[in-house]
């Protein structure tokens, strides 16, 4: 009898093995031949406004169903959303291989077709290469940050004992700021002619491309035609002055000593690319970065002292100049907190140019992929506490070199405005805290998603400090 049970145990054993391994052949077989898992929405609409809505919980509940690698359908186009750290490294690393920027079509139509995210290959290679000679760390030395230093301080000279809304004040100051280091001083007759425009700019390319009198859509190109045409008009009269200013406009008409040779329409898209890619980055980083300042008192008097004692050592009308802007390194820390707890950037888009194989599923040609990268700004193993404001984390040298550390991209896109958008940032805080205390209003909503932002403003109470 008990030779029986051990046959019966055995067999029965035996039989379940080849059950499972039957069943993981056939999962694999399928798993190679399909898409991922996840759930595709309505027609034409998809799940777009479950995602809107629901923001990162929609995120969180399609992961807890189908894994960090599923498929949906949201903002017009099919897409697979991943959420491994590993996958979206590779993914980020290899656009060589079919993976490229997957924005979307109004925002490829009004930044331009010469815009760096509408071009691969070689010609990728080539205007980045230009847009690097315009960001470089000597270029920063040298020319941009007095530039910025200089705008600072004009920009918040006019703050004391008024309420502001800071949201509308950062805003402003990513957008001229930026103008100022592209043209200096004969940017500064065209910037409230310029505003306007680009904010309609902005507002179209993160709408539908629906071509029609009164959408957002047609309002952006009719912005990109003005923009265009007084862009055009500052090349012009840089043309006839043929005067050396160091500035942006100077390197682009240069071509960095011959190095890149553009054409005007190149040297337009170009400064469209640097206006639209550092204005709500920088701005919105800058916000955040004053709202999390108001709730951690301890975090403030830590930054204030260290830009007090950079104060300390200069007389009232000296700039910040480079060795004070390396200093700043509880500011920086203060700045990857802000931009890794408010997650600025969710994550950023690819688009597959041919089927390919990944993670064992095929993805088919022409699908987006969301490399989501919010999920990882809050893993507990690489944030203890992730939840907490806490700066001090990235005292830490090795916290800014780990390998799943996307703010700022990776890979052949990583953001090449990376240095001069913590520089502006910290010339913002350092001539703010040394200036002004503030207190909230209160009563301002804050959105965290899919934008971070203040719908009906953040207003501060501001005091001379
Ligand atoms: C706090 C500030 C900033 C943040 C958080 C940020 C973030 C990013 C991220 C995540 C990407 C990758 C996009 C992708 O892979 O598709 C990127 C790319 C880019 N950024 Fe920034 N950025 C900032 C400031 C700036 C500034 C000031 C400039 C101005 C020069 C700039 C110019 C660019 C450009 C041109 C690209 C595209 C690069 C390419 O396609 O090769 N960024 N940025």
């Amino acid at each position: 009898m008990a030779v029986l049970m051990v046959v019966l145990g055995v067999c029965l054993g035996l039989i379940c093995v080849c059950t499972a391994l039957l069943r993981w052949n056939e999962v694999k077989y399928r798993k190679k031949k399909g898409l991922p898992p996840g759930t595709m929405g309505w027609p034409l609409f998809g799940e777009t406004t479950e995602f809107l809505k629901q923001g990162p919980n929609f995120m969180k509940n399609q992961r807890a169903r189908y894994g960090i690698f599923f498929k949906s359908h949201i903002l017009g186009c099919p897409t697979i959303v991943s959420m491994d750290p590993e996958l979206n490294r590779y993914i980020l690393m290899n656009e060589a291989k079919g993976l490229v920027p997957g924005y979307p079509q109004s925002m490829l139509d009004i930044l331009g077709k010469c815009n760096i995210a509408a071009v691969h290959g070689s010609t990728h290679k080539y205007m980045r290469g230009a847009l690097l000679a315009l960001v470089s760390p000597s270029m920063i030395r040298d020319h941009l940050l007095p530039k910025i230093d200089l705008f600072m301080r004009s920009h918040l000279s006019d703050w004391n004992q008024k309420v502001i809304d800071i949201q509308e004040k950062t805003k402003e100051m990513a957008l001229l700021s930026s103008l100022n280091q592209i043209a200096g001083i004969q940017s500064v007759s065209m910037s409230q002619e310029f505003m306007p425009e680009f904010f309609k700019l902005v507002l179209g390319t993160l709408s539908l491309p629906i071509n029609l009198p009164g959408t957002n859509y047609h309002r952006g190109f009719q912005a990109r035609k003005n923009i265009i045409s007084m862009l055009g008009r500052l090349l012009n009269e840089r043309r006839d002055s043929k005067e050396t200013q160091h500035d942006m406009l100077d390197v682009l008409m240069n071509g960095d000593e011959n190095r890149y040779k553009l054409s005007d329409e190149e040297i337009i898209d170009q400064m469209i690319t640097i206006l639209y890619s550092g204005y709500e980055t920088v701005s919105t980083t800058s916000m955040m970065a004053v709202k999390y300042l108001h709730d951690h008192p301890d975090v403030l008097q830590e930054l204030r002292k260290e830009h007090l004692a950079i104060r300390e050592k200069k007389r009232p009308e000296d700039p910040i100049d480079w060795e004070d802007y390396k200093s700043m390194r509880f500011t920086r820390a203060v700045i990857f907190e802000t931009s890794r707890l408010a997650t600025i950037v969710n994550g950023v888009l690819r688009k597959t140019t041919r089927d390919m194989e990944m993670n064992g599923f095929i993805i088919p040609k022409g699908w987006r992929i969301y490399v989501y990268t919010r999920e990882i700004n809050y893993d507990p193993c690489l944030y203890p506490n992730p939840l907490t404001f806490n700066p001090w984390r990235w005292m830490d040298k090795s916290t800014e070199s780990q390998n799943y550390l996307f703010i700022f991209g990776g890979g052949t896109r990583q953001c090449p405005g990376k240095e001069l958008g913590i520089a502006e940032i910290c010339t913002f805080l350092h001539y703010f805290v040394t200036s002004y205390r503030w207190e909230e209003v209160g009563g301002d909503k804050l959105m965290k998603f899919p934008r971070v932002e203040a719908p009906n403003g953040l207003h501060i109470r501001v005091s001379s400090y």
